[in-house]
């Protein structure tokens, strides 16, 4: 299995600087094959999603697309919700889920994202659950195994979201074997939290995959990380 490398812009970023950042993307083999490595997905705005989608396509980069949120409703009267059906002709093969920026500034329940889970599910999008310790347990119990066989788990304590203050690398490998007997060993198992060019490769060593927020804004400084990453994968 390809590890995941999943940026997530959040809620930054206008058209001239998605265009950028994509010209900025180094064009040279060496570079693209660097890419091959990984699984790669970008959660991108919504509104910036057919212009990542071109940007790649146009490039021919092996990149995927992620939505930073689904609608727990499926199509239909849902003012402002976005469904899988309106992501289909998009390219959007994933959704960050439950994030705990969502949890803190939309206010969002262990049983809206449940029910988001389910939605992602039935619209053939794989769910990235992000979970922290005070709700993953009330989250594990909302949810059966059936509603997580296509989802990644993602470890994001929010004490160590976009502030510089890291997992550590031995705290994380308890939460790790605490959070496979909740959930499932066979998610594949990301962290998300401060990661960088300097500690990508310890993460990579232990997990399957990391969440880059702040890392990934600039083209250049994502790319020095998705080299330092590749340390941590054997050939
Ligand atoms: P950060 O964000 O890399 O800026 O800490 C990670 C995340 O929110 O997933």
């Amino acid at each position: 299995m390809k590890k995941y490398i999943i940026a997530n812009w959040k809620s930054q970023k206008n058209t001239a600087q998605v265009a950028n950042w994509f010209q900025q993307f180094p064009k040279d083999k060496a570079s693209k094959n660097l890419l091959q490595i990984f699984e790669l997905i970008i959660a991108v705005p919504y509104p910036l999603i057919p212009l990542a989608q071109s940007s790649i396509e146009e490039r021919q980069l092996p990149i995927k697309l992620a939505a930073q949120d689904l609608s727990a409703f499926g199509p239909g009267a849902f003012t402002g919700e976005v469904c899988p059906e309106n992501l289909e002709a998009m390219s959007v093969e994933y959704a960050i889920l439950g994030h705990s920026e969502r949890r803190r500034f939309l206010k969002e329940s262990s049983q809206l994202i449940a029910d988001k889970i389910k939605e992602a599910s039935r619209g053939k999008i794989k769910a990235i659950l992000c979970v922290d310790r005070p709700y993953w347990q009330e989250q594990a119990r909302l949810l059966a195994s059936a509603d997580l066989e296509n989802s990644l788990l993602a470890y994001e304590p929010a004490s160590a979201i976009g502030s510089g203050r890291a997992e550590s690398v031995e705290e994380l490998s308890l939460v790790k074997q605490e959070l496979q007997e909740i959930y499932s060993a066979s998610m594949p198992f990301i962290y998300g939290g401060s990661v960088n060019a300097g500690n990508v490769e310890d993460y990579l060593t232990l997990c399957d995959g990391a969440i880059i927020g702040t890392a990934s804004l600039d083209a250049l400084e994502f790319v020095d990380l998705l080299y330092h990453a590749s340390k941590a994968v054997k050939e």
